[in-house]
C-alpha cells in the first residue's frame, strides 16, 4: 500500500484556511488560558485550561477549537461553524475529525498547534493524532496514534539537519519526524505498520503543505527493500512489553518482538539502507540483564553493523519503576488491573535475568573512521542537539585524520561556553578538584588535572598545541614527551565534545 498526500487535498486546505484565520497557535492558546494551564496540560490536566475557556475567551474561534480539538470537550454545531467558517461541520464530519452526538460536536481526532526550533531555525505546524487519555478517560486502544510526546520531540530536536536526496522514517506514527526531515531532504519516504497512523500523517503534512513525503505501509525496512537513504530516523516502537495473554500491545510504542530485540532489528537493517556517508538517528531501550551493562548491549548490536556509531545512554530505570511507567503510559491507573499488568512484567523481565532498562540515543554513520563511542549523559539537556550532533561528528573527523603530531602544531582556542569550578580545601593556595563544564552541547563536565588545566587556559590559539605542551613541561619539571603522549587523548577527547575548537 502506498498513500501520498492530497487524498482529501480540498477540504484540507479549507481547513488549514480557517487554522490560520483562528490563529489556532501556541501562543495564542497560552495568552487564552495562561501560562500556568498551559504548566498543568503538561502534567495531564486540563481543568485549569477548561475553567480559563469558560468565559467570552471560550467563544473566539481559537478558544472553540482548543474546546474541542485540544481539551476534548464537546462543542455546540454552531459555535464549531463559527469556528471553521470555510470547512464547516460538513466537511469536519468528512475528515473524520469529530462526530456529532445531539446537539453536540464531539472531536474524533485531537488537533493542535505545535511550535519548534529545529537545525533549521523556528517554525509551527497543526498536528492531528488519536485523542489522548485526557479525552478518553481510561486506557487506549492498542491501534492508538500517537501524538507529538516527550520522546518524538527528543529525536525531533537531535535530528541533524544537512541537506540530503532521501530520507526515511521509520514508524512515522503522526509523521512528526519525517515533516522535520522534509525540511532538509528532497524527498522523504515515511513507514508504518498502522494504516490508521499513515493516514493521519499524510493529513498532516498536506495540513501544513509538506508534499515531499511519500507513505508507505509496512514493517521496519519491507517497504524499502534495495533502498539506500542520506538519513534515516525512528522513534522506534521500542517499549518492552511482555509477550504474554492479556498484556495490552499498543503498536505506538510495542515493536510486539521479545525484550529489546526490535531496536537490535532496526539497528540491523541500517547498514543495507544507507548510503555511503549517510546517517540514521534513532531512540532506542536495552536491557541490562544479567549482570551485563545496557549500554555495553546496545554497543555490542552497533558493532555489529561495521558502522560508525555513539551511543548516548540517557536515563536507566530498574525494572519495576520501568513497568510502572509504561503501564501508567497506556491509561491503567491503580489498581486490581495495573497489579496484574505489574506482574506480568515483573515476570517477563525475571524470566531473561532483567534488572534495569537504559534509555538513550543512537547515531550511526555509513563510514568506517572507527568511531565508536558509548557514554553516559545524565546532565539535563534543554533545547534542540542537532547542530551540537553534527560538529560533534565533524570535531572528531577532524582529530581522528591527524596524527599526534599533526594535533601538536594545531592552534586551538576554548570554545565561548566552556567555564571551569575550582574547590580548594580551607587555607589550601592549590585546588583540589578542578572541573570544566560546557554551557551548551550535552552540558558535559571534565575533570582536569594540573597538566590539563594548564593546557586548556593556554588554549586561546596563539600557541601550537606542542608549544603550550613545552611551556607546561618546564614549568612542572616534567618530560615533555611524557606529558604529551598524556595529554594527548584528553586533547582529543575535548575537540571531539565541543570544549575545544581548531581555530579557524
Ligand atoms: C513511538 S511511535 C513514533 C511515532 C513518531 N515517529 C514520533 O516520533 O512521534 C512508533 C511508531 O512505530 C509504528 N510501528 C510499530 N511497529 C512497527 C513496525 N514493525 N514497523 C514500522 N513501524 C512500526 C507504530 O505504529 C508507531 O506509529
Amino acid at each position: 500500500m502506498q498513500l501520498t498526500c492530497g487524498v482529501h487535498s480540498e477540504p484540507i486546505q479549507r481547513l488549514r484556511s480557517d487554522l490560520l484565520a483562528a490563529r489556532f497557535s501556541v501562543d495564542v492558546l497560552t495568552r487564552l488560558w495562561g501560562t500556568r494551564a498551559d504548566a498543568a496540560l503538561h502534567r495531564g490536566q486540563r481543568v485549569p485550561a477548561s475553567r480559563a475557556l469558560t468565559g467570552p475567551a471560550g467563544e473566539t474561534a481559537a478558544g472553540v477549537l482548543a474546546r474541542i480539538f485540544v481539551l476534548g470537550m464537546p462543542v455546540t454545531a454552531g459555535q464549531l461553524a463559527v469556528a471553521l467558517p470555510e470547512l464547516g461541520l460538513d466537511g469536519a464530519l468528512a475528515l473524520g475529525l469529530v462526530s456529532v452526538d445531539g446537539d453536540r460536536v464531539r472531536a474524533v481526532l485531537d488537533l493542535r498547534p505545535y511550535s519548534f526550533v529545529d537545525a533549521h531555525g523556528v517554525g509551527s505546524w497543526w498536528i492531528a493524532s488519536d485523542l489522548g487519555e485526557l479525552t478518553v478517560g481510561g486506557a487506549l486502544r492498542e491501534d492508538h496514534v500517537l501524538g507529538v510526546g516527550g520522546a518524538s520531540l527528543t529525536l525531533s530536536g537531535l535530528m541533524v539537519g544537512g541537506t540530503v536526496d532521501a530520507a526515511l522514517d521509520i514508524g512515522t506514527g503522526c509523521g512528526i519526524q519525517a515533516m522535520h526531515a522534509a525540511r532538509h531532504a528532497t524527498r522523504v519516504v515515511a513507514t508504518d505498520i498502522s494504516p490508521r497512523a499513515l493516514e493521519i500523517a499524510a493529513l498532516n503534512a498536506e495540513l501544513n503543505g509538506i508534499r515531499n513525503i511519500e507513505f508507505r505501509l509496512g514493517s521496519l525496512f519491507d517497504p524499502v527493500a534495495g533502498e539506500r537513504f542520506g538519513q534515516i530516523v525512528s522513534n522506534p516502537p521500542f517499549v518492552i512489553t511482555p509477550r504474554a495473554d492479556g498484556v495490552p500491545s499498543y503498536e505506538y510504542r510495542d515493536g510486539g518482538m521479545v525484550g529489546d530485540a526490535l531496536v537490535a532489528s532496526v539497528i540491523d537493517g541500517l547498514a543495507d539502507h544507507l548510503e555511503p556517508g549517510g546517517i540514521a538517528q534513532l531512540l532506542g531501550n536495552w536491557e541490562y540483564r544479567d549482570g551485563v551493562d545496557g549500554l555495553d548491549r546496545a554497543g555490542e548490536w552497533v558493532s555489529a553493523t561495521g558502522l560508525d556509531a555513539w551511543v548516548v545512554e540517557r536515563e536507566v530505570q530498574d525494572a519495576a519503576l520501568y513497568s510502572e511507567t509504561w503501564i501508567r503510559d497506556g491509561g491503567t491507573r491503580p489498581g486490581p488491573e495495573f497489579d496484574r499488568l505489574y506482574g506480568a512484567w515483573l515476570d517477563d523481565f525475571e524470566q531473561r535475568g532483567v534488572t534495569a532498562v537504559g534509555f538513550g540515543y543512537l547515531s550511526l554513520r555509513a563510514t568506517t573512521r572507527g568511531l565508536r563511542r558509548l557514554e553516559r549523559l545524565d546532565s539535563a539537556i534543554e533545547g534542540g542537539l542537532g547542530v551540537h550532533i553534527a560538529e560533534t561528528l565533524a570535531a572528531w573527523d577532524w582529530q581522528s585524520a591527524l596524527t599526534d603530531e599533526q594535533i601538536g602544531r594545531e592552534h586551538l582556542e576554548l570554545a565561548p561556553d566552556v567555564t571551569e569550578d575550582r574547590h580548594y580545601w580551607p587555607g589550601d593556595a592549590d585546588p583540589t578538584v578542578m572541573t570544566l563544564r560546557q554551557g551548551g552541547g550535552f552540558g558535559r563536565s571534565l575533570p582536569l588535572d594540573t597538566g590539563l588545566a594548564a593546557l586548556v587556559g593556554a588554549c586561546d590559539g596563539e600557541l601550537s598545541v606542542r608549544a603550550i605542551i613545552a611551556a607546561i613541561a618546564q614549568l612542572l619539571e616534567v618530560d615533555e614527551a611524557a606529558l604529551s603522549a598524556e595529554l594527548m587523548p584528553s586533547i582529543r577527547e575535548l575537540v571531539t565534545t565541543g570544549f575545544l575548537r581548531p581555530l579557524a
